[in-house]
């Protein structure tokens, strides 16, 4: 039913402008009345943050950036979802065309810029299925003309902690000028000791609720010393590695296309996401877990990215290409590479190959 979903659904989406296609999409989840996917596999279940997650298979932020569908994503089969990047005030983004695809790629690049409906009416729909049932995070931002941007992250904390199973701090976007500057040492020491504070101060009625750090895979390994060290030391829960990438891998076939200004995602920042995955890995020494994103489009891809680092893992562009088919197309490879194995979970399998992933040549 999903794959014939799938084959009737995209040849449509693919003949739209693609945030019109994205927009049905949204609509066509809130709407068709998809099948469950039914309950996971044991061997796929995992406890990362405290939290018991049915399958390791989440959806990154930016596909349902105002809390529209989290239900619905649920049910199609994700382990867990990660709504936003929601801004505490509504702001409409970069102006249109503000996303491409890049179809003989398998890419997607953006420079939506944070469009959100704000936090009223994102904690109104989650506060509504906080009861609900399944993982949902929420990925926090600082509006464009913010005055103090981390008093926005701060804010975000205190209202959202209660309805959301965890918050992702993004810091990582490369389409709201300035943002990733909060990448460098002092700036991020002060946002986290801030947010882990706010975190700390609303515990009592919020619960505990896990903060983590999504970061660029466009940092240097000297930042990443940095940033990762800041990390362990303000004690975050985790981090999302990673967001998409302002630079271009030489390789593309379509490289016009691609010149287009914003971030680019999907099967060409693989071997880059992988690389930044693995080189994190090591450095965070299992003090806290990954979640792996970023150019996972199929089975393998899925396994690389676990092996690379990630206790969880993220896709947002390869359901462009892929379908909502490519959830349980992860979840039947994973659940043969633990038959052929002999294994019951996929724990031992995590940063399996991360020290071989930082001996490769830097990805070109
Ligand atoms: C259209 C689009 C919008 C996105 N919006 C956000 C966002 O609001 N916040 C965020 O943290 N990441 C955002 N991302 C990044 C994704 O969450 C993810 O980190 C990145 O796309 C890499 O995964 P992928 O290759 O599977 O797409 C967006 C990505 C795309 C393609």
């Amino acid at each position: 039913m999903i794959r014939l979903f799938d084959r009737l659904a995209r040849p449509l989406l693919h003949a739209l402008d693609p945030e019109d296609a994205h927009g049905l999409a949204v609509k066509m989840l809130k709407f068709a009345p998809l099948p469950p996917a039914g309950r996971d596999d044991k061997r796929l279940a995992t406890r990362v943050f405290g939290l018991n997650f049915p399958n390791p298979v989440g959806i990154a932020a930016g596909f349902d950036k105002n809390a529209e569908v989290p239900d619905a994503l649920l049910r199609v089969g994700f382990g867990f979802v990660e709504v936003g990047t929601i801004t505490p005030l509504p702001q409409a983004g970069n102006p249109r065309p503000r996303l491409f695809r890049l179809d003989a790629d398998q890419g997607v690049i953006n420079r939506l810029g944070f469009n959100s409906e704000g936090s009223d009416a994102v904690l109104k729909r989650l506060a509504a299925r906080a009861n609900a049932g399944g993982i949902v995070g929420i990925n926090i931002g600082a509006n464009k003309d913010a005055p103090d941007r981390i008093a926005d992250y701060v804010r975000l904390i205190e209202r959202f902690a209660a309805v959301a199973n965890y918050v992702t701090v993004n810091i990582s976007s490369p389409n709201t000028p300035g943002l990733r500057n909060m990448q460098q040492a002092a700036v991020l020491d002060d946002l986290l000791a801030r947010v882990i504070d706010a975190r700390e101060r609303v515990a009592p009625n919020a619960g505990p609720t896990p903060v983590l750090l999504k970061i660029a895979p466009d940092l240097t390994l000297g930042d990443l010393d940095d940033v990762v060290g800041i990390a362990r030391s303000r004690r975050v829960d985790g981090m999302i590695v990673g967001n998409t990438t302002v630079t271009r891998p030489a390789n593309l076939r379509q490289p016009e296309k691609a010149k287009q200004a914003g971030g680019l995602s999907g099967r060409p920042l693989l071997a880059l996401a992988n690389r930044i995955l693995a080189e994190t890995y090591v450095r965070v020494e299992d003090v806290f877990p990954l979640i792996g994103a970023g150019g996972i489009d199929s089975g393998a891809s899925a396994l690389a990215k676990i092996r690379s680092g990630a206790s969880l893992i993220q896709v947002y562009s390869g359901l462009v290409f892929r379908g909502i088919g490519l959830i349980a197309d992860i979840k039947t490879a994973l659940l043969a590479t633990l038959e052929r194995d002999r294994q019951s979970s996929l724990a031992d399998y995590v940063g399996a190959d991360a020290a071989s992933v930082t001996a490769e040549p830097w990805p070109s």
